[in-house]
């Protein structure tokens, strides 16, 4: 999990409210097919959950992130895992395959995630992952951005997300000397483990980094009440409306 400022990843706290993100990547491990001996990145690898399935494979994987908690949880699973910002990539050797699971939405400046990951792969080596696409979260952020606007706070300015559409993705890496080979992006409601204030503390927390104690739990309260009709059902589950962007690239040679 990457953040640019003021976002504090815990990995206990994360595996309990939030583990369901490296679950439902499960699939993006089955895009990269790695293969015994390959030598593969893993960008933004937090707890080290997919980085783990990649190594059952038989590949060699490096692990990268930027949060010291996320870096240590991997260590502590016996993984090769690096504390690295992931606008800044630098290896010593190149990899067969970069892959990367719900990390690239937290890389403000794609331009300088994708110099880094050409650096990084050999020529026709591939890049594969998952992450938040255009639209993803809509409700929430829609609900966000009205109770910092009230406050005086410009969301736009606070936020640490990047959620791109598929062609804009695209254009992106083809700027970048990649060959798309599939990019598209779908709607995946997603059941919370507890409630949205625990996601929103983990997820959202730059946007409630300018306030006080008390005003966070104002604000809290204020977007959970304003979208309990939306996203809360009879029984008090919530679910998040995720949009992920899919794709999988190959280096030019
Ligand atoms: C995620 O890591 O899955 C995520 C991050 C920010 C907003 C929505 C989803």
């Amino acid at each position: 999990m990457e953040a640019p400022t003021k976002q504090d990843w815990n990995a206990e706290r994360y595996q309990r409210d939030a583990g369901f993100v490296a679950r439902l990547g499960q699939g993006v491990v089955e895009l990269l097919a790695p293969r015994p001996g390959e030598r593969i990145l893993d960008l933004g690898c937090g707890d080290g959950t997919l980085t783990e399935v990649i190594a059952a494979s038989g590949a060699e994987v490096i692990g990268s992130d930027s949060a010291p908690d996320m870096v240590a949880a991997s260590q502590g699973r016996g993984l090769d895992a690096r504390l690295m910002d992931g606008h800044e990539l630098a290896f010593d050797a190149p990899f067969d395959a970069v892959f990367t699971n719900a990390a690239l939405h937290w890389m403000t400046q794609p331009d300088r995630v994708l110099d880094g990951v050409t650096r990084a792969l050999k020529p026709g080596g591939r890049f594969v992952g998952e992450f938040g696409g255009h639209g993803n979260v809509a409700a929430i952020r829609t609900a966000l951005h009205e109770a910092l606007s009230r406050r005086q706070q410009d969301p736009l300015a606070l936020s640490p997300w990047y959620f791109p559409s598929p062609d804009a993705y695209a254009r992106r890496l083809e700027n970048h000397g990649f060959r798309v080979e599939e990019i598209y992006s779908f709607p995946r409601p997603t059941p919370l483990p507890s409630h949205l204030p625990a996601w929103l503390e983990i997820f959202a927390q730059a946007f409630l980094a300018p306030f006080s104690e008390n005003e966070r739990s104002e604000i809290l309260e204020e977007v959970t009440d304003r979208l309990r009709p939306i996203l809360c059902d009879e029984e008090g589950k919530w679910t998040a409306d995720y949009v992920r962007l899919r794709f999988a690239a190959k280096r030019e040679g």
